[in-house]
C-alpha cells in the first residue's frame, strides 16, 4: 500500500465513527501478560495498528502465543523462550521497554535493548530503571542493552519519581505486582491507562491501591492467573474526531467512548466553540466550522491536565479559528515537528522555545507536506480536511502506528479522503 494520503478539504463531516480501544492502553495490557503462564485475553483491542503488530512480535519472539481475532487477543506466556528483545524489534516501537519489568518479575532476568530517541525527543527511560533497582534489580547499561536481573525475584521497595513518568509507573507498578513485599510509588502518573492497567492486573490477581492518585501501593504475590479485561477507549483517537468536526463544520457520533478522562481538553473545546456531550455509550460532537472557533490558550500538562497527545491536533484547529491561541509545550523537547508543515500551508505560528504563537487565518490552502510523527500527521490530516483545495500528506506509516482505519472512519462520514 502506498504511504501517501490525497485529501480534498471543504467537506463537512456527518455520521456516526466507532472509537477503537486506547493504544497506550492495549500496548502495556498486552505487555501483562508475560506476567503468568495462564492465558491473558483482552478485547476492544485495537489489533490493527503497526505498534501491536510490533508488540505481538517481540511477544512471540519472548515465548508468548498470541492469537488474534478481530478486536480480541489472546496472550499466552507459558514459558520464557528468550529473555532478549532485540534492537531491531525495540527500535521500530519504544514501548517495547514496557516488556522489561514483567520479564524481570516474571523471569528473574531481561536483557532489552534501550528504545533510543524519536522524533519528539530523547526519551529517557532512566527512571524505569532505578524504579526497578529500587525492588531490588542488578541493572548495567552495556552495548546500548538494559541487562537487568534479579536472580531471588524482586523485592517491594519505596521509589519516589524525580518527574512523572506515565510509562515509567506502569513499567515499576508491573514488576511490583510479584515483588515480595509491599511496594509504594510516589510521584506516579495519573493517566486513565495506568487506572486500565491496573484494572486487568487485579483481575489477575495483583493486590494494588492508589492508581489514578500520585501515590501507588502494590502487596505483591506468589503468582498472578488468567483473566480477561476490555481495553478502554481511545481518549486521543476521542478528541482527534472532535476536532475534525470542530474544524470542518457538521456531527459526529463518537461511539462507545467516553469524556470521562476529557475534562481539560473538553473545556478548552467547548470554550473554543465546539459542543460536545456524552449521549450514553457515545459522545455527541457539533461543529460550526474553523471560521466559527475562538483562539484558546493551552499548555500540556501531566494528566490530568491538557494532553501532550492533543497539542498538534489543537494547533491545526487554533490556526484557523478566530483570533490568536498560544500552545505551549512542557513535556516533550521536540513535539513542534508539525508547525513548518502547517505554515506550509498558509498558517501563522511563530515558535519561541516550547511556547508557539497561532495566529487565525481565513483558511489554509492544500499542499503535500510531510509526516514527521504520529500525532504531528493526524494534525496534518486535519488541515487538510479543512484547507482549499487538495493536500497530500507522505510517510503516513507514522499515522498507522497509532490511528486505526483513519482513512475509512473518515471518509464514511463524508471527507474527501483516500490512500493514494
Ligand atoms: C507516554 O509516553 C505515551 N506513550 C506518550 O504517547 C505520551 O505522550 C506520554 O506518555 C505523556 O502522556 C505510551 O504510553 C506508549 P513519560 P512516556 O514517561 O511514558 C521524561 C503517543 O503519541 N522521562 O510520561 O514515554 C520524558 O522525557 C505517545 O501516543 C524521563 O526523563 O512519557 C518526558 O519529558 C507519544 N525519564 C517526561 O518525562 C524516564 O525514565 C514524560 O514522559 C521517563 C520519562
Amino acid at each position: 500500500m502506498s504511504d501517501k494520503i490525497l485529501i480534498k478539504g471543504g467537506k463537512k463531516l456527518k455520521g456516526e465513527i466507532p472509537i477503537s480501544g486506547a493504544k497506550n492502553a492495549a500496548l502495556k495490557l498486552a505487555c501483562a501478560s508475560l506476567l503468568t503462564e495462564e492465558q491473558l485475553t483482552l478485547t476492544n483491542s485495537p489489533n490493527t495498528l503497526r505498534d501491536m503488530k510490533s508488540l505481538f512480535d517481540l511477544l512471540q519472539h519472548i515465548g508468548a502465543d498470541v492469537v488474534v481475532k478481530g478486536k480480541t487477543v489472546s496472550l499466552t506466556a507459558a514459558k520464557i523462550k528468550d529473555d532478549t528483545a532485540p534492537y531491531d524489534l525495540v527500535r521500530k516501537m519504544r514501548a517495547s521497554i514496557m516488556v522489561l519489568g514483567p520479564l524481570l518479575a516474571r523471569h528473574h532476568k531481561a536483557r532489552v535493548s534501550l528504545p533510543g530517541g524519536c522524533a519528539i525527543g530523547t526519551r529517557p527511560v532512566d527512571f524505569h530503571i532505578e524504579g526497578l533497582r529500587t525492588l531490588g534489580a542488578k541493572i548495567v547499561l552495556e552495548d546500548g542493552y538494559i541487562n537487568a536481573k534479579a536472580s531471588k525475584g524482586l523485592v517491594g521497595g519505596e521509589y519516589t519519581f524525580p518527574r512523572v513518568s506515565h510509562t515509567g509507573t506502569e513499567n515499576v507498578m508491573m514488576a511490583a505486582t510479584l515483588a515480595k513485599g509491599v511496594t509504594v510509588l510516589r510521584n506516579a502518573a495519573k493517566e486513565p491507562e495506568v487506572v486500565d492497567l491496573a484494572d486487568c492486573l487485579r483481575a489477575m490477581g495483583a493486590k494494588i491501591k492508589g492508581d489514578g492518585t500520585d501515590t501507588i501501593t502494590i502487596t505483591g504475590v506468589a503468582k498472578l492467573k488468567a483473566a480477561k479485561h476490555s481495553v478502554m477507549p481511545d481518549r486521543i483517537e476521542t478528541g482527534t474526531f472532535m476536532i475534525a468536526v470542530g474544524l470542518t463544520g457538521g456531527e459526529l457520533l463518537l461511539k462507545n467512548t467516553t469524556l470521562a478522562h476529557q475534562s481539560a481538553l473538553v473545556a478548552l473545546l467547548k470554550q473554543a466553540g465546539i459542543s460536545i456531550e456524552q449521549k450514553g455509550k457515545n459522545v455527541l460532537v457539533k461543529g460550526k466550522g474553523g471560521h466559527s472557533l475562538q483562539g484558546v490558550d493551552v499548555m500540556t500538562e501531566a494528566y490530568p491536565g491538557f494532553p501532550t497527545d492533543m497539542q498538534a491536533q489543537f494547533m491545526t484547529m487554533l490556526s484557523v479559528a478566530n483570533g490568536a491561541g498560544m500552545v505551549t509545550e512542557t513535556i516533550f523537547e521536540n513535539r513542534f515537528m508539525h508547525v513548518p508543515e502547517l505554515c506550509r500551508m498558509g498558517a501563522k505560528i511563530t515558535v519561541h522555545g516550547s511556547s508557539a504563537i497561532i495566529r487565525g487565518v481565513d483558511k489554509l490552502k492544500g499542499a503535500e507536506v510531510m509526516a514527521t510523527d504520529l500525532r504531528a500527521s493526524v494534525a496534518l490530516v486535519l488541515a487538510g480536511l479543512v484547507a482549499e483545495g487538495e493536500t497530500v500528506v507522505n510517510r503516513i506509516y507514522h499515522l498507522e502506528r497509532g490511528y486505526e482505519d483513519l482513512v475509512g472512519k473518515l471518509s464514511a462520514c463524508g471527507a474527501a479522503i483516500s490512500r493514494l
